[in-house]
């Protein structure tokens, strides 16, 4: 496939995931398409060989036992997040100011506000709503421009020009309505979902930029949206599983796709990487494959985690923000990302692995570090390798903008990424 072709179905996945659990939904039926069946963590799984994945929330396990030669046979694994900065409704958001109603949010990750401001905003996430005498979830989205976060006029407030003062309990409160008395958040919900609002017992609701993702640029290279970080490796590494299952690899490995929902908050819960998520999950694949912890325990000796997330291009207004001798170009392929003190947690044999997937692959490799004078970002990838004790790489693509409403990636980057994946899932 070709970067536009790639970049096209980005796009199409960006749209059909406003939320972790919309992406979770958007890969699974990507993979049901491909032939993959959904176990539930409450059954028993079959042990036949194939492909299979597990939803938990925001949180999506997949993995493919066909081209496995057993429970003690290497696992190669991508991960990435389904979560990104943004606003989460408060569950009791009602509220009015001077004629306007408003709704209470909590900033939810490292989200970059002034991005926010003056943004036509949609809502989506999961309700809890009352199924008889229990509690069914239910998946919504409101595509429509009910929300926006009005930024003040320059007029009232001069010193805005040397970098606004935004106080989210205060400022950063988007407007739904007009009126002196407050709206009704659960109501309109409900609405939405057919239901009578005394049904909605609880919801994961939070703000959505409207703007679709587009190719973007005189030449169409790149690709402005918004969760680029990190939906673009979500995407990249469920294409890259689907096509490492149906194409026979060089060498037997059992491979693993782990979509992990809380990343930008820290990793810990229920679902997030820092849970008993995977080393459960994988238990429970080494027994499919015949296997009991001891040839787990074996298998994970020899496998090698790849751990996706973003990484900064070099931007051109801010060239000294970056390392000089590792400049990272939009389209120059996959970037590898290293830290000394272990934020990445790359090393040289994973760091080899992973060239070694993009020689195979075809694709350039670039190599990231932060300046040795600023703070280093940090992935699942130190998580996931200290929960596993497996060799893990820190990996990427180039991003503009990265935790801005909307983010900015390279058209023929996708294309490598998705390529490198897949080697990295059939090493030769
Ligand atoms: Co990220």
């Amino acid at each position: 496939m070709s970067g536009t072709e790639i970049g096209a179905g980005l796009i199409d996945y960006l749209a059909a995931s406003p939320t972790p659990f919309h992406a979770c939904a958007e890969s699974a039926r990507l993979l049901t398409g491909a032939g993959f069946r959904q176990v539930a963590e409450t059954a028993e799984w079959p042990t036949e060989p194939g492909g299979y994945f597990l939803i938990r929330g925001g949180s999506l396990l997949a993995w493919s036992t066909r081209h496995s030669a057993g429970a003690t046979t290497p696992i190669r694994m991508v991960g990435a997040h389904t979560d990104s900065p943004n606003f989460r409704i408060k569950p009791q958001p009602d509220l009015a100011r001077a004629g306007w109603q408003l709704l209470g949010v909590e900033p939810y990750g490292g989200i970059i506000a002034p991005s926010w401001l003056d943004r036509d905003l949609g809502v989506a996430g999961r309700v809890a709503v009352r199924d008889g005498a229990g509690v069914r979830e239910q998946l919504f989205r409101i595509d429509d421009p009910i929300l926006r976060i009005s930024r003040l006029a320059i007029h009232l407030d001069r010193s805005a020009r040397d970098g606004e003062q935004l106080n989210p309990q205060q400022h950063l409160v988007p407007h739904w309505g007009l009126g002196d008395r407050p709206g009704d958040f659960r109501a309109h919900l409900a609405q939405e979902l057919g239901v009578s609002a005394g049904d909605v017992l609880a919801w994961d609701a939070m703000t959505v930029d409207l703007q679709p993702a587009a190719f973007f640029g005189r030449d169409r290279e790149l690709i402005a949206g918004a969760r680029m970080d990190n939906l673009a490796t979500s995407y990249a590494g469920t294409l890259a599983l689907i096509r490492a299952d149906r194409d026979a690899p060089g060498a037997p490995t059992t491979q693993v796709l782990a979509l992990f929902d809380h990343e930008e908050i820290g990793s810990v819960s229920e679902r997030g990487a820092q849970s008993a998520l995977l080393m459960t999950t994988l238990e429970r694949i080494t027994r499919t494959l015949g296997g009991d912890r001891e040839e787990m325990h074996r298998a994970l000796a020899g496998s090698v985690i790849a751990s996706g997330d973003m990484a900064h291009a070099t931007h051109p207004n801010y060239a000294e923000r970056h390392e000089p001798q590792h400049r990272i170009a939009m389209n120059g392929g996959p970037v590898l990302k290293i830290n000394t003190n272990l934020r990445y947690a790359t090393d040289a044999v994973g760091a080899a692995a992973f060239a070694l997937a993009c020689e195979q692959a075809g694709v350039p490799v670039q190599r990231f570090v932060v300046r040795s004078d600023l703070p280093c970002g940090s992935t699942v990838g130190p998580v996931t390798s200290a929960l596993t004790g497996v060799t893990t790489v820190d990996f990427g693509a180039p991003t503009l903008s990265m935790h801005s409403v909307r983010e900015l990636v390279g058209t023929e980057d996708q294309r490598m990424y998705a390529d490198a994946l897949t080697a990295f899932l059939c090493p030769a």
